[in-house]
């Protein structure tokens, strides 16, 4: 299992943008949709390809497209903001959802909704949550995949921090998890330092 930090220029600038106290739902919104494209299509560049017959206006060729359906998981809330500059860019995806509410004082998520595609068979999931803090909600969300026998092949997490990836890693030593930072550490109530704050408050303006 790799850990892929994406250190695009441009994908800096729009996190520092995330991050920022001073930035208003609506902008967050934007930025939070512009990052996951930006790390899905580093994610995405080594999906399997096959071969297909194509006309062009001057001749027939075999291009390649991309062999297999993604699905998106999305953890909800703030997976939400992931998903919908992905679809609108690649059309080709089906998305599941998976709702979990972290427990504030224990930080163990709690299960309140799961709705999966019915077919995964000869698919590449992709599982998006902008936050990977203590690892429980991930690997929650890879415990009920695993259920269902769907095996996902990345996580994407704008911001993690070392302790959630090496929890993950120890459970979950196939999968990649590509991130737009490493962050220091967790706080004592179990928020990313320096973070960005609680990421479905700021999305959806709900921090008062
Ligand atoms: C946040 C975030 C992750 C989780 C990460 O969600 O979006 O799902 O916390 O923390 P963990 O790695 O310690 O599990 P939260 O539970 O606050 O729910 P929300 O998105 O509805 O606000
Ligand atoms: N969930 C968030 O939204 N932010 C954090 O920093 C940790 C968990």
């Amino acid at each position: 299992m790799a850990v892929i930090e994406v250190n695009h220029p441009l994908a800096k600038e729009k996190l520092n943008l995330l991050r920022n106290i001073n930035t208003h739902p609506d902008q967050f919104k934007r930025y939070l949709e512009e990052l996951s494209f930006m790390i899905f299509y580093e994610a995405s560049k080594n999906l399997p390809m096959k071969k297909e017959t194509i006309e062009t206006p001057l001749k027939t060729m075999d291009a390649e497209i991309i062999k297999n359906r993604v699905i998106l998981i999305t953890i909800l809330r703030a997976g939400i903001g992931m998903t919908r500059l992905i679809r609108e860019l690649y059309r080709e995806t089906a998305v599941g959802f998976i709702g979990l509410k972290r427990d504030e004082q224990t930080l163990k998520p709690i299960t309140y909704y799961i709705n999966l595609p019915k077919n995964t068979n000869n698919s590449e999931i992709f599982v998006l949550d902008p936050m990977l803090a203590t690892g429980g909600s991930i690997i929650k969300t890879l415990e009920i995949l695993e259920g269902y026998n769907i095996h996902p092949r990345n996580i994407i997490s704008i911001i993690a921090a070392p302790e959630g990836i090496e929890s993950v890693q120890n459970k979950y030593p196939n999968i990649d998890i590509y991130t737009c930072s490493i962050d220091e550490k967790l706080d004592k109530n179990g928020y990313i330092v320096p973070g960005l704050g609680d990421a479905g408050d700021r999305l959806f303006g709900t921090e008062e």
